[in-house]
């Protein structure tokens, strides 16, 4: 792999702290860490969506986890019946990913690589997950590289957070431990998902969790599950509101149809 920019280099520290087995030994820190988990717990929708999609396209597929972090969406397309590779800039992440993928017997490579970057030829793949990777990236190097390596009738599966809620990336801001500097400023914003525009001709997209989160507080309450499942009934209404709808936590977009030439200026 050729030398990496400084951001790079932060973002591969970063998940290696993250994903270091030895984490848990340092319990503090390790709380520190990872008190972002709460939030998904009322994530199902968003999850369903990407692994429906994943169960549906990933039989006989030659699959690609973009980012793959531990290998866990690698492993449900291996198991859906793709021959997967999954890259990763955190070391300690690819090897966790294998080291899964071996002992469960799946077909996933892993390999340290820059999503940016990929020595992957043109036209490999019929299938790539892109899941919580974008704002991790430089747009203008990982679209056209996503385009590149897509088979002209393949597709890309991205679920991300988004950035308009301001009340979400306030807290973003107030929690800088839980995420690198780069990724807090560059959460997408409605600009960042239609500049997927400029390399593939087909996106289609649905949008997850706004009131949802109230739930949040209520998580190990009886009440959790019928609280949530009213709140996404609401979500359902809110997030067909054009305006609303780029406030919610997350959105879930499909890219097909790649250009292979050169992107419109
Ligand atoms: C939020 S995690 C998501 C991991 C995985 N997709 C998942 O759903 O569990 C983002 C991942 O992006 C990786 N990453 C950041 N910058 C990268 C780059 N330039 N090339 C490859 N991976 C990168 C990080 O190491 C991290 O594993």
């Amino acid at each position: 792999m050729q030398t990496l920019e400084e951001r790079k280099l932060l973002e591969a520290e970063f998940h290696d702290k993250l994903r270091d087995p030895n984490l848990v030994n340092d319990p503090e820190l390790h709380a520190k860490l990872t008190s972002n988990k709460k939030w998904y717990h009322i994530a199902r929708q968003s999850k369903q969506f990407a692994e429906n999609y994943l169960r549906q396209h990933s039989p006989k597929a030659r699959a690609l986890d973009f980012a793959c972090g531990d290998g866990y969406y690698s492993l449900l397309m291996a198991e859906f019946g793709a021959d997967v590779d999954g890259i990763d800039i955190s070391d300690i992440s690819v090897r966790h990913a294998a080291s899964a993928a071996s002992t469960r017997g799946l077909p996933a490579r892993f390999q340290v690589m820059d999503c940016e970057n990929m020595t992957f030829a043109d036209n490999t793949f019929d299938l790539i997950n892109v899941n919580g990777v974008l704002h991790h990236l430089d747009l203008n190097r990982a679209y056209p590289e996503l385009a590149r390596v897509l088979k002209p009738t393949g597709s890309i599966i991205c679920v991300e957070a988004l950035k308009h809620n301001p009340v979400f990336q306030s807290y973003r801001r107030l929690t800088p431990q839980l995420r690198t500097a780069f990724e807090t400023e560059h959460i997408l914003r409605r600009k960042d998902v239609l500049m997927a525009r400029r390399y593939f001709s087909r996106i289609d997209w649905k949008f997850f969790h706004l009131a949802s989160l109230a739930a949040v507080p209520f998580r190990k309450s009886p009440l959790f599950e019928p609280l949530l499942s009213v709140l996404e009934t609401l979500d359902s209404t809110l997030l067909r509101v054009p305006m609303l709808r780029w406030w919610a936590w997350q959105v879930g977009f499909i890219l097909s149809q790649p250009e292979k030439g050169q992107p419109p200026a």
